[in-house]
């Protein structure tokens, strides 16, 4: 087991939450596994080997809230660099490049891109979203690893979803549990969110029901999405009510002092009590990848309303137990679904079963709880370092340690082993081509707005992440040629030729 220590230094947290707040500095610790630390040597020949490296950038104030378990009593001219390619995720006050004492190790962060081809840099940090391969850090030197940060949507960027894109990390942090540092259970801040005692009694439910609310929630404003959620919604439609309040599909104007609430992932209460009425709640991901999971499924269970899921095809993996979310492709049909909303609807005890979990005895899922309480970052809990320094962290430590490896190698190759590449595959995120929501791809119009964008946006990042691995295998330094490698890619193709 870990240790856990640090402390908490006010920091800036850009971009996430654009908010004051507080970050875990030093992390846990772990010391039996202590690294022989030793400064850097001259290895790398293929790497630069500019001018002073950061003599001319200031370093930060704050030097060292060391763990316990980190003997890294390196200077900060010794230490390897991580470069935030990112700058407006950067999780330190902008502009400055800052020592992190880590778990067993230390490093330098900074954003400033100027340190991009040193040979300090170890490796650049990347956020997924942002992550264009027509702006990629060219060439790529084979002494720095690349590191993905994404917790958001696969929709955001569909390179990451192919192997030729995902290849390219070596290590990640995203939504998959088969991630490097996985981000899963980031919408849901603790157990006892879900513990919380149910807003609307079921009673009340009934009431509202004969007064005319109807039995399911709808509420989404974005559209055009991957999941085409729409489609499948709109024939759900016609078998069950369904008040729907977003611009999508809606049937029912939102009532005036929630407009600016609605779409907002907050957790607004006079939202939440309108929301909390329902029965059931529609909860549909706008991309669908296994373990991408949001507040959409989160917050009905929070709220004691029952999640009417598609999202992640494993969803019931993280569930509190076995009847605590309905998925939607259980079903045969909308039709199928919708009788079964219906008998639930009609039917107190059965409906009922869904919230059991509130009673902490029927949460009986070893994997959920156990997720819980090892994570080492916290959600909305000031207590606990956040995921983006914990990210770094984990790089930091990783990437001493693979020094160190590839020290002890070239100092006695017989005695030491060979150090071994690391890269990420699709088991980090792998998301499938978008398919319509409801109906085959055949039987959609030519002209349908999300046929037009999402088949291709997928195959697009596909010739996009297959241009990039191009680029770096010919060592270019200007990823604008990507156009151009993609081109000869498609000729080639064309040719029948690889
Ligand atoms: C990092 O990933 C790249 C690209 O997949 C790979 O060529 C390289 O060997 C990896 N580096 C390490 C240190 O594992
Ligand atoms: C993908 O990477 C993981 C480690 O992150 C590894 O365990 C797994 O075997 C890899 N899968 C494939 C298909 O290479
Ligand atoms: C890659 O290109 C850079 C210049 O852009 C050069 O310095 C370096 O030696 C090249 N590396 C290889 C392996 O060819």
């Amino acid at each position: 087991m870990m240790a856990v220590g640090g402390r908490l230094v006010p920091c800036m947290c850009v971009g996430l939450l654009g908010l004051l707040c507080w970050v875990w500095v030093s992390f846990a610790s772990f010391p039996e596994a202590q690294l022989p630390l030793e400064p850097l040597d001259a290895g790398d020949r293929g790497a630069f080997q500019p001018q002073s490296a950061l003599s001319d950038m200031e370093f930060a104030s704050i030097s060292s809230y060391r763990g316990p378990g980190n003997n890294d009593f390196r200077s900060n001219k010794e230490l390897p660099i991580l470069l935030w390619w990112s700058a407006g995720l950067f999780p330190h006050f902008p502009g400055d490049t800052e020592r992190i004492d880590c778990a067993t190790s230390s490093c330098l962060v900074t954003s400033n891109r100027k340190v991009q081809l040193y040979k300090r840099t170890a490796s650049i940090i990347f956020y997924g979203t942002d992550f264009r391969a027509y702006e990629a850090p060219l060439p790529r030197l084979r002494h720095q690893t690349w590191a993905l940060f994404h917790e958001e949507s696969p929709m955001n960027n569909y390179i990451l979803s192919h192997g030729p894109g995902i290849r390219l990390f070596n290590y990640t942090a995203t939504f998959r549990r088969g991630s490097d540092y996985p981000l899963t259970l980031q919408w849901l801040p603790s157990l006892d969110y879900l513990l919380q005692p149910v807003a609307v009694s079921l009673e009340k439910k009934n009431q509202w029901r004969r007064e005319g609310l109807a039995p399911v929630l709808y509420m989404q404003s974005h559209c055009d999405v991957p999941s085409d959620r729409d489609r499948y919604v709109k024939e759900l439609m016609k078998y069950i009510e369904v008040d729907s309040y977003g611009k999508c599909l809606n049937n029912k104007p939102l009532p005036e002092h929630l407009e600016d609430t609605a779409t907002a992932t907050g957790e607004d209460a006079h939202f939440m009590s309108f929301v909390a009425r329902y029965k059931f709640h529609l909860a549909l991901e706008n991309g669908l990848c296994p373990d991408y999971m949001t507040e959409k499924l989160w917050r009905p269970m929070h709220q004691g309303c029952v999640p009417v899921y598609r999202g992640s095809f494993v969803v019931k993996d993280w569930m509190p137990n076995d009847h605590s979310v309905i998925v939607i492709d259980d079903f045969a049909s909308p039709k199928d679904l919708a009788s079964f909303l219906k008998s639930l609807d009609e039917n107190d005890d059965e409906y009922i079963k869904y919230l059991e979990f509130k009673k902490p005895s029927q949460i009986t899922n070893t994997r959920l709880l156990e997720a819980l309480n090892t994570r080492e970052w916290g959600v909305n809990d000031m207590s606990k370092p956040n995921y983006l320094n914990g990210f770094e962290c984990y790089v930091c430590d990783q990437e001493n340690a693979r020094l160190a490896v590839e020290r002890a190698y070239r100092k006695a190759p017989k005695q030491n082993p060979a150090p071994q590449p690391k890269m990420a595959n699709n088991s980090h995120m792998g998301c499938p081509l978008p398919k319509p929501g409801y109906g085959d791809i055949e039987d959609v119009p030519a002209d349908d707005g999300w046929l037009q964008i999402w088949p291709q946006d997928y195959w697009q990042s596909l010739d996009q992440a297959e241009g990039l691995e191009s680029l770096i295998r010919h060592n270019e330094s200007d990823p604008s040629l990507l156009w151009q490698h993609i081109q000869n890619i498609a000729v080639r193709r064309a040719r029948g030729k690889h």
